[in-house]
């Protein structure tokens, strides 16, 4: 039977920290280096399988917390990957995106981040979306925000509100919600990410750091994926029924 390939994949890149600390270097920072490497291939091989949308964890809103020196890092690396990728996205038909807030960035990420949206606008193959200075619960706290607003200004009513309502005011709201959540480095925790949009995503924690991940570990994901039978809530009946 052909393996299917979800059309929106999540991925929790986590490991980048211990991989360079096994690896003797002296910081954390080679290690998020070459977890750029395992994102382009990453990036590469999900539009060649045909997935549609790939969202990943690039930086939370808790990360700001980590030593200056490595935000410091993290920010010149997504600058400079930003520059360097755009091309390799190009090539690739695929067009980037990003959640989060956006504004706590420096100017120079927004800058730069603005730019390479902008370049790859109408590539149509996958849709790259990056999670910067994210944090899911706010991202529900902000769309209550908007919800009432629109209460208070007379737009809707409160009998409106339902669940596709609350999705439409998310950042993901034009992405079908996450088939699959990847998450590496044999953590498993969900650390705040797309709370709402994974409430029937099948979860796959791999024991692989970042930086290692491969075109095989993404394969054994999706192998695992099939593996799963999603119920959505129906009986095991039901699901043979529909097939
Ligand atoms: C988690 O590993 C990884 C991050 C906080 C950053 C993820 C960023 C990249 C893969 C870099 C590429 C992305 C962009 C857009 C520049 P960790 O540092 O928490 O590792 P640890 O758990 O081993 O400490």
């Amino acid at each position: 039977m052909k393996n299917l390939v979800p059309s929106h994949i999540a991925i929790i890149m986590d490991g980048n920290g211990r991989w360079a600390k096994n690896q003797g270097f002296k910081t954390r920072i080679r290690g998020h280096e070459v977890g750029v490497d395992a994102l382009r291939n990453a990036a590469k091989y999900a539009s060649k399988i045909g997935v549609k949308f790939l969202t990943v964890y690039a930086f939370s809103q808790e990360n700001w917390r980590r030593p200056k020196t490595e935000v410091d890092a993290l920010m010149s690396i997504l600058v400079s990957s930003l520059n360097n990728e755009v091309q390799t996205l190009q090539e690739n038909g695929i067009r980037l995106n990003a959640i989060g807030d956006k504004e706590s960035l420096p100017k120079k990420c927004k800058i730069e981040l603005d730019e390479a949206i902008l370049a790859t606008a109408s590539n149509n193959k996958m849709t790259l979306t990056l999670a910067l200075s994210y944090s899911s619960r706010q991202e529900i706290t902000s769309a209550t925000k908007k919800i009432a607003k629109k209460i208070i200004n007379g737009q809707i009513s409160i009998d409106e509100i339902n669940e596709n309502m609350f999705s439409n005011e998310l950042s993901t709201a034009k992405m079908p919600d996450p088939e699959l959540l990847i998450r590496t480095s044999g953590e498993k925790r969900i650390s705040n990410f797309l709370l709402w949009q994974i409430s029937y995503t099948e979860l796959v924690f791999i024991n692989v750091l970042w930086p290692d991940f491969s075109d095989e570990h993404f394969e054994e994901a999706i192998l695992e994926f099939n593996n799963r039978q999603r119920r959505l809530g129906m009986t095991s009946e039901q699901i043979v029924k529909q097939y």
